[in-house]
């Protein structure tokens, strides 16, 4: 059955593009037929129990440029509402084939047909920023650091500083879940109680989101408690937890705000000659519904250059009905990142520092305080240096921290 027809035009087909460099001693082409077999209908040699009436069903390499290709798969291919099974069939076994030397699965175009049976987000940018009350500007947010090891007090304390100080979103780390000295659903209490706390003395709508991650039926029993006791967000890994069990969560539909955190991403989305792009992995979480996710930084500690603009426009943009998604920018950001941070991407992005708060010479609440000033200085349009002037936690943050 031919795998590769390079006059075809799609239709409602999921195409994939790939970057792929050929065995040695093998054609692009021959190479990115048998990709387009094995992650369809085919196997690595002819079978003879092929039928006639399979012939709609194989997936066709469709453009052949340099390293990059084109593949259709009609849409017959995959079950409706199941990213596993997409996943297992344009990402899995191809990658491990002998015809490859690089394989790197670029981008994925996701047919109405396929994307309508999603429920995709619940809340979307609007429904975050309609929580929040806060209209126009990037959301700041502050992952309680040390990432792990500070006991249930003391996390709480660390929360209740970042609030009042003047973060709209405090999240957990991705690796803290329900350890001893930090038990979850003490956790869920104590912080909470210090969001009210610094929601009246403030006046402004403060959000906690806990770490959910751990195995499904035990994140939903977590989603429930942080639903029943007045939480608004839950945040979870989606790598390390997988789609399967992101679907579940969604499905569930609790009145809770989905962000995920990408950790474990970079293992296969850094090298860009083999693995799974970020873009990838956006445009399927989307599908399985979160509101949030970690899209990068561009600068900051993490790699990841422009490819980050791409994938945030991308979340923002019209996608056959669903929801936008807020990009989450994290990772070794600082105060005088800020400027540079919203030029490339944008208002509609929530910032999230660690170190670059808890770090403050003046501690967290300073560390907070001169983040929202670096946030407001793009708001009002005045340069950062002006307006750390007279502005004491910025000020110091920008002598404590160069670009
Ligand atoms: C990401 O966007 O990958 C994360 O926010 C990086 O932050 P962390 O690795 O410090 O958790
Ligand atoms: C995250 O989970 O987003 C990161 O822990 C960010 O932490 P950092 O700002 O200290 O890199
Ligand atoms: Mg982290």
């Amino acid at each position: 059955m031919p795998h590769i027809d390079l006059k075809y035009k799609p239709g409602e087909d999921l195409i994939c593009e790939f970057y792929l460099e050929p065995a040695k001693g093998l054609s692009i082409r021959k190479a990115s037929e048998q990709v387009a077999a094995e992650s369809s209908t085919g196997t690595w040699t002819k079978v003879f129990t092929e039928k006639p009436y399979m012939e709609k069903f194989a997936a066709r390499v469709f453009s052949i440029k340099g390293r990059q290709v084109k593949i259709a798969y009609p849409l017959a291919l995959f079950e409706p509402g199941n990213i596993p099974q997409i996943l297992s069939s344009v990402a899995g076994n191809i990658f491990g084939m002998k015809s490859v030397r690089n394989l790197r699965l670029v981008d994925i175009h996701i047919p109405k047909g396929l994307a309508k049976v999603f429920k995709g987000p619940k809340f979307g940018i609007q429904g975050v920023r309609n929580i929040l009350g806060v209209k126009e500007r990037p959301l700041v947010g502050t992952i309680v650091k040390p990432k792990l090891g500070l006991e249930t007090e003391d996390h709480a304390k660390v929360a209740y500083k970042a609030w009042v100080g003047g973060c709209d979103i405090v999240k957990d780390d991705e690796n803290l879940s329900n350890q001893g000295f930090n038990p979850f659903l003490k956790r869920i209490i104590k912080t909470l109680e210090m969001r009210k706390k610094a929601e009246e003395e403030t006046g402004e709508k403060k959000v906690y989101m806990p770490n959910v991650t751990a195995e499904t039926e035990e994140m939903l029993r977590r989603m429930k408690f942080v639903e029943d006791n007045g939480g608004k967000y839950a945040m979870v890994d989606l790598i390390t937890c997988g789609f399967s069990s992101l679907q579940t969560l969604r499905e569930r539909d609790f009145n809770l705000v989905l962000h995920a955190h990408r950790a474990m991403h970079a293992a296969f989305t850094r090298n860009k000659k083999h693995g799974i792009s970020m873009m990838v992995v956006a445009k399927l979480a989307r599908l399985a519904g979160v509101d949030q996710i970690h899209v990068g930084t561009v600068i900051g500690k993490m790699e990841g250059g422009k490819e980050v603009i791409g994938i945030a426009e991308w979340l923002r943009n019209e996608f056959h009905d669903l929801k936008t998604v807020f990009p989450v920018c994290s990772g070794g950001l600082h105060p005088a990142h800020i400027p540079k941070l919203i030029e490339m991407l944008g208002k509609d992005i929530v910032i999230q520092a660690g170190g670059g708060i808890h770090g403050h010479r003046m501690g967290t609440e300073a560390g907070a305080k001169a983040m929202r000033q670096a946030v407001d200085s793009v708001v009002e349009n005045i340069a950062i240096k002006e307006y750390a002037k007279d502005r004491k936690e910025l000020g110091i943050a920008l002598k404590q921290w160069k670009c």
